[in-house]
């Protein structure tokens, strides 16, 4: 049976993650919430509406329902904003040479992103025909790490679970495809992204050799 290739968006196809972090930041400020660095290592891979969950959490703070829903429009507002001006000079390196292989080969691509903004950044980059199948944050309801997203990217792509292998930067993304059985492949810090099952600074890293072995490779 052929494996299918599942990739996270934000911080791994595209640089936005900086994006959501200046934004999440700006609005935890306005609300007087201070995080770190670190801290945002947790926003990662979550959904918009956990990650307030998590800074209001940081900041011992509860908020009345209109209230919530106004700031996470705000947070979305602000990063639109990052955004419009992307394109291809955006994609992370190694990118689309990778998709490239995997295509040529005729493994399934699928995305699997917390992201509602996912369509719109995809075309904005110019790669959505490369994917066989978009699940992202419209199609969820629980957020990374249940693997909610991943079980249904490797349905769309008709493709068993241990048969997917999952490119993600973010800790509870890794979390969420080892829970649904697939490889894990961390894209960044080795130290942050330890449970994964291989981790590579960026996608310049993984070379043909490697993809060789993966594809060969049964998770039990
Ligand atoms: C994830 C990002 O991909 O998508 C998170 O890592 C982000 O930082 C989440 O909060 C939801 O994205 P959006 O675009 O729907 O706000
Ligand atoms: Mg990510």
């Amino acid at each position: 049976k052929t494996k299918g290739f599942i990739f996270d968006l934000d911080g791994v196809i595209v640089d936005t993650a900086k994006y959501h972090y200046l934004a999440w930041k700006a609005l935890a400020k306005s609300i007087g919430i201070d995080f770190t660095v670190h801290q945002n290592e947790q926003l990662k891979g979550i959904s918009r509406e956990s990650s307030l969950n998590k800074i209001l959490e940081w900041g011992n703070k509860t908020l009345p329902k209109d209230k919530f829903m106004e700031l996470m429009k705000e947070k979305n507002n602000q990063y639109l904003s990052y955004i419009t001006t992307m394109d291809e000079n955006e994609i992370l390196p190694g990118v689309t040479q990778i998709l490239d292989y995997i295509s040529q080969r005729k493994h399934p691509i699928a995305l699997g992103s917390a992201s509602k903004n996912s369509k719109i950044i995809l075309q904005k980059v110019n790669l959505l025909d490369w994917f066989d199948a978009i699940v992202d944050g419209n199609n969820v309801t629980k957020a990374k790490p249940d693997p909610e997203v991943f079980l249904k990217a490797a349905k769309a792509i008709n493709t068993p679970a241990n048969q997917c292998i999952v490119f993600e930067d973010s800790v509870a993304g890794i979390q969420a495809a080892n829970v649904a059985n697939m490889i894990s492949i961390g894209i960044g810090d080795s130290t942050i992204l330890n449970e994964a099952d291989f981790v590579f600074k960026d996608f310049t890293e993984i070379h043909v050799d490697f993809l060789e072995r993966l594809i060969k490779t049964k998770k039990e």
